[in-house]
């Protein structure tokens, strides 16, 4: 029927890759905001690879963008700049130090909450770089800020 053609166009658009800037100046500055498709996306640039995600935390929406980059246990993490929460750049986990109550004495362990920001897809092309929006159906904690912040953009990075 002719909604659910149109929902389908809707999220044929949805799909479709965004350019974000260019590969040398992302490359240069490490770091960029973009709306794609309504959304707010920040992309970086670490270590030789290219990562995309929600931009605002799913703590409480702080600016991941102003961030800093940390490793923790050989996985790249940006670290939110509102509360300090650890989120994974590849998968978008959060990450907790766990500590076991029995043995205070022994260093704690870092843990994974599970994914709790949703990432999307970077690829480069003819020196452009285009983010595609991650297709996961199932709802991620990123979710309630990215739409709340819907038709926002951080101007400046
Ligand atoms: Fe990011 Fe609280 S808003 S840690």
């Amino acid at each position: 029927n002719e909604e659910s053609s149109v929902k389908t166009s809707k999220e044929k658009e949805r799909s479709s890759p965004v350019c974000v800037g260019r590969e040398d100046d992302l490359k240069k500055n490490k770091k960029t905001t973009a709306s794609v498709h309504d959304r707010e996306i920040v992309v970086f640039y670490h270590n030789g690879r290219f990562y995309a995600l929600d931009c605002r935390c799913y703590h409480a929406g702080g600016p991941l963008h102003l961030g800093e980059i940390e490793d923790i246990n050989g996985q790249a993490c940006i670290i939110c700049p509102w509360h300090k929460y650890k989120i994974t750049l590849a998968t978008g986990e959060g990450l907790y130090q766990a500590v076991n109550p029995r043995e205070p004495s022994l260093s704690p362990k870092w843990r994974s909450k599970g994914v709790k920001q949703r990432t999307h897809t970077v690829t480069v092309e003819n020196g452009n770089v285009y983010v595609t929006l991650s297709d996961v159906v199932d709802s991620i904690d990123s979710d309630y800020y990215a739409e709340k912040f819907k038709n926002m953009i951080y101007s400046t990075v």
